[in-house]
């Protein structure tokens, strides 16, 4: 299996790396390759290339970039995403990471569809916290990732992604319930550092 990630921060290497380590072949997009490979240098089956030429390289792209320069990167690949699955990890946070900047009706995720109305946009991971990579757990167990879409086929290529990392998914419907998930981030970042909850904890859906 192989996917490609837009950027090389915090949770793109997260997920990636977590990728890697169960056997899937990663292809990082990036500002400046050259400079970001040494990141990754443990890993054979990663490699780490200009944006476009990411984007074009797997059928399923993971967005892991700031929600501020999200929009004007994804604008310069709409091409090469035709036809492509992308599964948005964004949070539209403000700068001090104190509220969404896009919420309400709306939500980060519709957004990316619409700039990318021939990809088959999926929301995931952006309720989770890079830092509680490589264990994905939360009292013994696998934590959840909930995901949302419009398509079933990228609904499954979300599903298989989160699995390959160790999470539990969890299907939340369509992608307008984004606005949803997006805010569940909000509150987490919300608790864990303006509250001091710190991040060993994750979110769950419990079911009788
Ligand atoms: N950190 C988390 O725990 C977490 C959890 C859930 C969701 N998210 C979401 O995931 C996305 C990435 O978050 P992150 O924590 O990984 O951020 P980060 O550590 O700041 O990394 C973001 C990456 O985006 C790329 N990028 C592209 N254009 C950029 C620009 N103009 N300025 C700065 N960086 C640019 C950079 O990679 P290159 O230098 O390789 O281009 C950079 O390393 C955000 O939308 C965030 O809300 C983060």
């Amino acid at each position: 299996m192989k996917v490609s990630i837009l950027g090389t921060g915090k949770m793109g290497s997260a997920v990636g790396r977590q990728l890697a380590s169960a056997g899937w072949d990663i292809v990082y997009g990036s500002r400046d390759p050259d400079a970001n490979k040494g990141k990754y240098a443990e890993f054979e089956n990663i490699t780490v290339t200009t944006y476009p030429d990411a984007a074009a390289a797997s059928d399923t792209v993971l967005i892991a970039v700031p929600w501020a320069y999200a929009l004007d990167l994804l604008q310069t690949l709409a091409n090469p995403l035709k036809g492509k699955i992308v599964v948005d990890m964004t949070n539209p946070l403000s700068p001090d990471i104190s509220y969404l900047v896009v919420g309400g009706a709306d939500s980060a995720a519709e957004r990316v569809s619409a700039q990318l109305p021939e990809s088959q946009v999926v929301k995931a991971f952006n309720a989770i916290t890079a830092d509680n990579f490589p264990t994905p757990s939360a009292s013994g167990e696998p934590a959840q990732v909930f995901y949302c879409s419009d398509h079933d086929e990228a609904k499954q290529a979300a599903r298989q992604l989160i699995e390959a990392t160790g999470y539990v998914p969890k299907d939340c419907g369509a992608l307008s319930n984004a606005r949803y998930v997006e805010a569940m981030a909000m509150l987490w970042l919300q608790l864990a550092f303006w509250e001091d909850k710190g991040s060993e904890w994750a979110f769950k859906i419990v079911e009788k």
